[in-house]
């Protein structure tokens, strides 16, 4: 056996380094680099892993097959039971495989997943879950307060590496959770629990215990909002599939995105609403977000944005407050560098005089419009909140504004219209070159009778255009401070109504 000897473990990314350094130089973090006692070999100790021969792998098992031979039949996924979370696993956990579920604390990975145990026991398959945190009574009232408390669900208090072992040896589950990997320690791992050392070591033993015992591994990893803390984003390349939960505190709304996922598209997400019995899904988000909308008020304006594969109508209100010498800008749910990119572009463009007045702009129900097929929609709340005049109410505006004041086009529209329509907002306000690309979706209902189409695309190639459309040519309106006059520029007859 080699020699144990001192490096220095960036606590942020895991890289090596020889001698001490303020800052790592590979991911270029500030002073998290710890002294850490090695011996060569596998990493911190730890056991070998990852798919292939196990440890105790046969080099002679290693005979190459035709893919077509590859047998399938184990590694079809398990269902877990909650229907977003199966969305984003594309069907399941495998048999074998290794999940790591990231995110801040308090999120509520402890609850997804105990009511992920009891979906998955109820349709009979054994599940353990290693607390390493919290007391086997702790869990327990938990799951009552849940209803989870289901038989065929399994607890066992450890904190160590080879007491997990064994609760997977003797009970041989078809579902592991170890909540959480930065709790569990690997005694032949000198540095402390939750260090980079540990985690590592702790995640390489497990993983190649799922992969020994055939069992789907579920790890949690915290993350603080800079997404450090000891591990989890030095993880992702031992594990399967990793999953971040995102939510915000002052939000029920719970987000689970596939960040990795060796068995399906990254794309998917998952909406769940926290609640007192735990976490319900949200298989129709548009009509969640738009709840409490207020039908008529200006300065809201709707929108299409991608979560994901996922298009949601949400809900982008905007305040235009005071003139001041130090305009100030509240910007949530949205790119706040972003939205005063389109205060810019609104007043030099199309002559909204919003540059120096207070701007508050908010995407409602916790939702979030982060992409420039939003921009259109945020001019569009800004300019109604301004001019005190509401947005046709049944009309969803779509694309992304240039710094000339043009509107481009956006990706993926037919599915963002029909996600609109599905939700009664039958009109739409698109890009100009949309029709001209061919985007524009083929079934729009033209009665004969010359009544006005039940749905309708109007297009507009500037800004100002789609103001005009939106708002009309009104009489010079006066800001409740009669401040300044404002001006839209268009023909109120062409109005959207
Ligand atoms: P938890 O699952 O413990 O979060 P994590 O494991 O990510 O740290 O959930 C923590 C929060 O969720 C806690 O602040 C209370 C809240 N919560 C509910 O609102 N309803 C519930 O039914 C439960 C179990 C938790
Ligand atoms: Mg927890």
């Amino acid at each position: 056996m080699s020699k144990p000897h001192l490096v220095h473990r960036c606590q942020s990314c895991g890289a090596s380094h020889s001698r001490w350094a303020g800052r790592c130089s590979v991911c270029g973090e500030w002073n998290s680099l710890e002294e850490e006692l090695v011996v060569d070999g596998p990493v911190g100790g730890a056991r070998p892993a990852g798919p292939g021969p196990g440890p105790e792998g046969n080099e002679g098992d290693c005979v190459p097959v035709a893919l077509s031979d590859v047998d399938l039949s184990a590694h079809a996924p398990m269902p877990t039971g909650i229907g977003e979370l199966d969305r984003v696993l594309a069907g399941g956990l495998l048999p074998g495989s290794a999940t790591l579920l990231g995110g801040e604390p308090g999120t509520g990975k402890s609850t997804l997943l105990l009511q992920a145990l009891a979906a998955m026991a109820s349709s009979g398959r054994r599940c353990l879950l290693v607390a390493a945190e919290e007391s086997a009574q702790q869990v327990r009232r938990r799951a009552g307060r849940l209803g989870t408390d289901v038989p065929g669900v399994f607890v066992v208090e450890a904190t160590r590496l080879p007491q997990v072992e064994a609760a997977v040896a003797s009970l041989a589950p078809d579902m592991v959770v170890v909540d959480s990997v930065q709790a569990v320690s690997d005694t032949e791992v000198a540095s402390p629990a939750g260090s980079m050392a540990q985690v590592r070591a702790c995640s390489h033993g497990l993983v190649a215990l799922a992969r020994a015992s055939h069992a789907a591994l579920v790890l949690v990893g915290h993350v603080t909002k800079d997404g450090a803390l000891a591990g989890p984003r030095a993880l992702e390349h031992l594990v399967d599939t990793v999953l971040s939960f995102e939510g915000d505190r002052y939000s029920s709304l719970r987000v689970l995105r596939a960040v990795k996922h060796r068995f399906g598209a990254t794309g998917e997400t998952g909406l769940f609403e926290m609640g007192e019995k735990g976490l319900t899904g949200v298989p129709d988000p548009s009509s969640f977000f738009l709840g409490d909308r207020l039908v008529g008020a200006p300065g809201s304006a709707l929108t299409v944005p991608l979560e994901g594969y996922r298009p949601l109508v949400v809900e982008v209100q905007a305040l235009v407050g005071r003139s001041s010498p130090v305009p100030r800008r509240f910007v949530t749910g949205l790119d706040a560098g972003r939205v005063g990119f389109l205060v810019a572009v609104l007043e030099k463009r199309a002559g909204v005089p919003v540059g120096d007045c207070d701007v508050y702009v908010s995407v409602a129900g916790g939702a979030r419009a982060c992409e420039p097929a939003a921009d259109l929609a945020v001019c569009l709340a800004l300019a109604s909140s301004l001019s005190g005049k509401p947005l046709p109410g049944q009309m969803v505006a779509l694309g992304e504004v240039g710094l000339g004041g043009e509107l481009r086009r956006v990706n993926a529209m037919p599915k963002r219209l029909t996600e609109a329509r599905r939700l009664g907002f039958h009109d739409a306000l698109v890009p100009a070159s949309t029709e001209r690309h061919g985007a524009r979706p083929e079934d729009d209902a033209r009665p004969e009778d010359g009544a006005r189409p039940r749905r309708r695309e109007l297009p507009a190639s500037t800004l100002r255009q789609a103001l005009a459309l939106a708002l009309g040519e009104g009489p010079a309106v006066r800001m409740a401070q009669g401040e300044r006059p404002i001006v839209l520029v268009g023909d109120e007859n062409q109005r959207l109504r």
